[in-house]
């Protein structure tokens, strides 16, 4: 059907009315429940300048960073170190895909869930019964020399600007969590003649696993829709893995859920919008919190983003860290094996998790 060809090529075909299949129920609208989700709140969210991080303001900042993961889920990352001539590649490269013609595109659309490079639209095209506002291509980035190949070569310039980008975020996740950790009170320092030195194993353990881990990068596109109170972009949800960096184009769309209102991510070009999965949450034993979100689209413009999702392997235990159980802060989660962990997940469906179905 038509559908099948996504949201980008109903747009090109100039389609004037949002059809059937993308009209959610009133109450799953954009506007729904206006007492307890009122719609386009602006609220900042926590900004997080990683350059600080470095400096002597290290501790001020992780306690920042604390908060953040604490009470929103979510934060701004401004002076991260990755150029903008990065990231405004990787999003001009994603839009020049979404731009090509639909025969170059459906080239990389594949029924198989698990395939490394997919393209396709909705969340899940096979089992969505209301289809979202959203195309994507959703590629596997690690280990890069076994997927690169996979990787679609139009636009010429994709390879090289997206293993770029990857690499680059990759580098990115890995100091955000060695910040997370410290911010969690995990010391990080591998000085083993502190007194500490059981954390120093645990952090090793964990960072051990995270360099090891899986990513996995999402271009997302969203055209203008003409009936943008119908439908949402992406419906709510939460992140699975551990962390994901969002880069987006100038174009508002994203919300989160904060005290039960559907708050708007203003968007700071060039920065990332890092938010907390459920993992990390499970890990933190429920202090930092993977929060519901989700994606508005609008009449007049397209957006672009970018989400880069990064997860423990496969072969990892998905548990509260042991040092995060205490007497005033009992465990929260029982300790599960990762298959476990995903069809649990898959259970859940009010909170549907994103890029579980690549996984399986
Ligand atoms: C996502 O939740 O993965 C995408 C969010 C966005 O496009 O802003
Ligand atoms: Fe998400």
């Amino acid at each position: 059907t038509m559908y099948q060809k996504g949201v980008k090529n109903m747009y090109d075909n100039g389609i004037e009315h949002v059809p059937v299949k993308y009209i959610l129920p009133a109450a799953e609208r954009p506007n729904a429940n206006a007492a307890n989700s009122v719609p386009e709140v602006n609220l900042e969210l926590p900004v997080i300048d990683l350059a600080e991080l470095q400096g002597p303001n290290r501790s001020q900042v992780l306690e920042s960073l604390a908060y953040a993961c604490q009470n929103f889920g979510f934060f701004q990352l401004v002076n991260h170190g990755i150029s903008e001539e990065v990231t405004s590649n990787m999003v001009d490269v994603g839009k020049r895909f979404f731009e090509m013609p639909f025969a170059e595109r459906e080239k990389y659309m594949s029924a198989d869930m698990s395939s490394p490079v997919r393209y396709g639209t909705s969340f899940n095209q096979t089992n969505d019964g209301v289809f979202c506002w959203r195309d994507f291509l959703k590629l596997v980035c690690h280990p890069l020399p076994d997927v690169l190949p996979l990787w679609p070569t139009s636009p010429l310039d994709f390879r090289q600007l997206g293993v770029t980008y990857a690499k680059e975020t990759r580098s990115l996740f890995m100091m955000v969590v060695e910040a997370i950790l410290e911010s969690l009170g995990l010391k990080t320092d591998t000085d083993k003649k502190t007194e500490k030195y059981e954390d120093v194993d645990e952090v090793v353990g964990i960072k051990n696993e995270i360099e090891n881990g899986s990513q996995l990068m999402v271009v997302n596109c969203y055209p203008a829709c003409p009936q943008p109170d119908l439908t949402l972009g992406m419906p709510p949800h939460s992140d699975y893995g551990f962390l994901t960096l969002l880069l987006q184009d100038d174009v508002k769309g994203l919300q989160i859920q904060h005290r039960n209102k559907w708050v708007t991510v203003q968007p700071i070009p060039g920065s990332f919008v890092v938010n907390v999965g459920d993992h990390l949450e499970i890990f933190s034993n429920g202090r930092y919190k993977s929060v519901l979100h989700r994606v508005l689209v609008n009449s007049t413009k397209h957006r672009i983003s970018v989400a880069s999702l990064h997860s423990l392997p496969f072969t990892s235990t998905v548990r509260p860290s042991p040092k995060l159980i205490t007497h005033t802060n009992p465990r929260l989660y029982k300790d599960t094996n990762f298959a476990d962990f995903v069809a649990y997940l898959k259970t859940c469906d009010s909170k549907k998790k994103n890029f579980l179905e690549s996984r399986k």
